[in-house]
């Protein structure tokens, strides 16, 4: 028996305007069978879900993805097995994501979709993980074991109002889809700098772009979201409509529901300019001359331009610089660069492209399917404490340097006095910086290599180049404590370091939305407000 999976969605718009009012966004009876009910799915109609109550032979997902497959008209099911499981478990970026086995994998179609799945998965008690671009670093993060990993691909529209200040965009796309069809419109938004990098969890986590030192964040720069809630209701946030959700979706992460559409903010864009150069050691103190001018003075007078510099080592060539500058028009070399132009590269790629060029370019040599770690701390701009970052890593490398398939890097990314005057705009974001304090840098490290004997000696690695800098910085005054989530280990707690009043509140509007908290319950994976994914510390 088939059951029918009716779209009654004006009825389900009316029921999300009816519970608007603050204190009652769920009533604590809520009903859940009812609830899918009201969107056409009879749950007596459905044997899997008819036999709950007799699950001792059947455990809750194995209902949850019998149901899910024999709802009618349905998205796409994937059982453990089907070609096209392993095929979706083996395209994640990060081996230790791929290695995890969902019990199904569901790929709704639409919003409403995703209601059915969220009240199938209460119903049954059967956790799910959200995956968009599916570059979540850790296992968990966008995947889970035994449970329904929900990918997001084919919610993957892309589309610009007809005066193309608003480009609607679906949570299925990588950067690259949404830039190419932006280009054709002659315009961008502040998004993501790697074309194969998801819109959903870069944009949710803060989201660093080209266009920072001009626009703030990617998270700056969404006018408003369509988000499916824990009780099914599909609703908008907005500056005007839910400030509060509106607020907490700005670097809140997946805490208060799925969001399945994007509308950012957009903007007239033609060709760029930028790339990478490649430096030897003997020109490192020049270039962390450089990208200190940079975040303390350049950033500020020229925000079309954008810098990142990023050390690693290469078993044939030894220690090396890679300097990512970027500057939003087509302008060779603007003088913001100087300092650079003065350090004679090995290697430079940098020319006039447009946008998604670059983040292609910005993609060559990441691997697929690699085991990866990321890691992130934040600090006040200091040139010695650059310095001493550097050495630290190559000082502390010799532990790891035999790892087959080694690619260590660690990275100075500033977060500039521009950008966290942008982070005010629509009041403000849930990151918890303000402009006094700045100018702030990331230190974030990222590391693929191949072999699982390795894991523990490389994390470790990590975590002692952290706690080095860390205890350095607090030494000088010169720690902050922000962990940017995009960026932050398994190990770290971000929305923890956004302050106490920000995370109580960001609780509070939890609490609001998602009163049975199912989004950390029954959605357990990532960087939740319970605090940190792993409490214990490499060593
Ligand atoms: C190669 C590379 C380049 C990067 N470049 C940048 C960069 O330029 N700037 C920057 O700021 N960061 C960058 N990052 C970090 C990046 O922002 C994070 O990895 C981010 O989580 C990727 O988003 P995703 O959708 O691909 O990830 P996923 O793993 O799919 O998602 C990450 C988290 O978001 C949740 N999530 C996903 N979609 C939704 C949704 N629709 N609703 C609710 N929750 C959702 C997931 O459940 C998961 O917990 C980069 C990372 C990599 C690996
Ligand atoms: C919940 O709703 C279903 C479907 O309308 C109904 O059969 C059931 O009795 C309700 N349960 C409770 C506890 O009200
Ligand atoms: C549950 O199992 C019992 C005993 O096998 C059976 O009598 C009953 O009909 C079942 N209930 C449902 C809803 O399947
Ligand atoms: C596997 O993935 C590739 C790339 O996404 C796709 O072209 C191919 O059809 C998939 N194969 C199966 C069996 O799903
Ligand atoms: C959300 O906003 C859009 C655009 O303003 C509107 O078309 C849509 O009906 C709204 N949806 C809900 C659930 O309010
Ligand atoms: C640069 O690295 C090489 C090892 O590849 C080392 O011998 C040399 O001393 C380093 N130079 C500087 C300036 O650190
Ligand atoms: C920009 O500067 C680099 C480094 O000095 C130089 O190699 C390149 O030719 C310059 N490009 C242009 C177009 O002037
Ligand atoms: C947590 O991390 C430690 C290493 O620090 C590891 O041994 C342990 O298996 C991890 N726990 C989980 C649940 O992944």
């Amino acid at each position: 028996m088939r059951a029918t999976f009716v779209v009654l969605l004006s009825a389900l718009l009316a029921g999300g305007l009816a519970q608007s009012d603050a204190e009652a966004f769920e009533p604590a009876n809520f009903n859940v069978s009812a609830a899918l009910l009201d969107i056409g799915v009879h749950v007596s109609a459905i044997p899997e879900l008819a036999g709950l109550e007799n699950r001792s032979s059947l455990s809750a997902c194995e209902i949850a993805c019998a149901s899910l497959q024999t709802i009618d008209g349905l998205g796409e099911v994937l059982t453990q097995g089907l070609p096209a499981y392993v095929n979706f478990t083996g395209s994640y970026w990060s081996a230790f994501q791929g290695e995890v086995s969902p019990y199904c994998v569901f790929k709704p179609n639409t919003a409403l979709e995703i209601s059915v799945q969220i009240l199938i998965s209460r119903l049954t008690q059967c956790s799910f993980a959200v995956k968009g671009g599916g570059h979540g670093a850790f296992a968990g993060s966008s995947s889970i074991e035994g449970g329904i990993t929900v990918s997001l691909e084919n919610l993957d529209q892309i589309s610009v109002s007809s005066d193309k200040t608003i480009a609607s965009v679906g949570p299925g796309n990588r950067w690259i889809n949404v830039y190419q069809a932006l280009e054709k419109e002659g315009v961008a938004v502040v998004g993501g700098r790697v074309s194969t990098v998801g819109v959903p969890g870069l944009t949710l986590g803060g989201g660093i772009s080209f266009f920072s030192n001009k626009y703030g964040w990617a998270c700056d720069n969404v006018d408003s979201y369509e988000v499916v809630t824990a009780s099914g209701t599909i609703i908008n946030a907005s500056a005007k409509s839910r400030p509060d959700l509106y607020w907490a979706l700005r670097g809140g992460g997946g805490n208060f529901g799925v969001v399945t559409k994007f509308n950012f903010n957009a903007f007239a864009q033609g060709s760029m300019w930028g790339g990478a150069r490649i430096l030897s050691n003997d020109s490192f103190p020049a270039a962390l001359d450089a990208i200190y001018s940079f975040a303390t003075k350049g950033s500020s007078q020229d925000p079309d331009a954008a810098q990142i510099i990023s050390f690693g080592y290469d078993a044939s060539f030894g220690p090396l610089a890679s300097v990512q500058l970027d500057y939003t028009k087509p302008v060779a070399n603007a003088s913001v660069f100087d300092e650079f132009n003065k350090i004679t590269a090995v290697k430079s790629s940098t020319g006039i492209h447009t946008l998604s060029e670059l983040t292609v370019m910005l993609n060559e040599g990441i691997a697929d399917g690699v085991r990866d770690t990321y890691w992130d701390v934040t600090f006040k701009v200091d040139r010695d404490l650059f310095t001493f970052l550097v050495d630290t890593f190559y000082n502390l490398l010799p532990n790891i340097a035999d790892a087959v398939g080694l690619l260590p890097t660690i990275s100075i990314q500033a977060i500039t006095v521009p950008q966290l005057t942008q982070m005010q705009r629509n009041g403000g974001n849930a990151l918890g910086l303000d402009p006094t304090s700045g100018p702030l840098f990331i230190m974030n490290m990222g590391t693929n290599w191949d072999n699982p004997s390795d894991d523990a000696r490389i994390l470790k690695f990590h975590a002692d180049v952290m706690n080095t800098v860390k205890v350095e910085a607090k030494k000088k005054g010169l720690d902050n404590d922000f962990i940017y989530m995009n960026y932050a280990s398994q190990f770290q707690d971000p929305i923890g370091s956004y302050g106490t009043v920000n995370q109580e509140k960001l609780s509070a509007i939890s609490k609001k939305y998602d009163p049975q908290q199912v989004f950390s319950k029954l959605n357990p994976g990532y960087f939740k407000l319970q605090g940190v994914p792993n409490a214990t510390w490499p060593s």
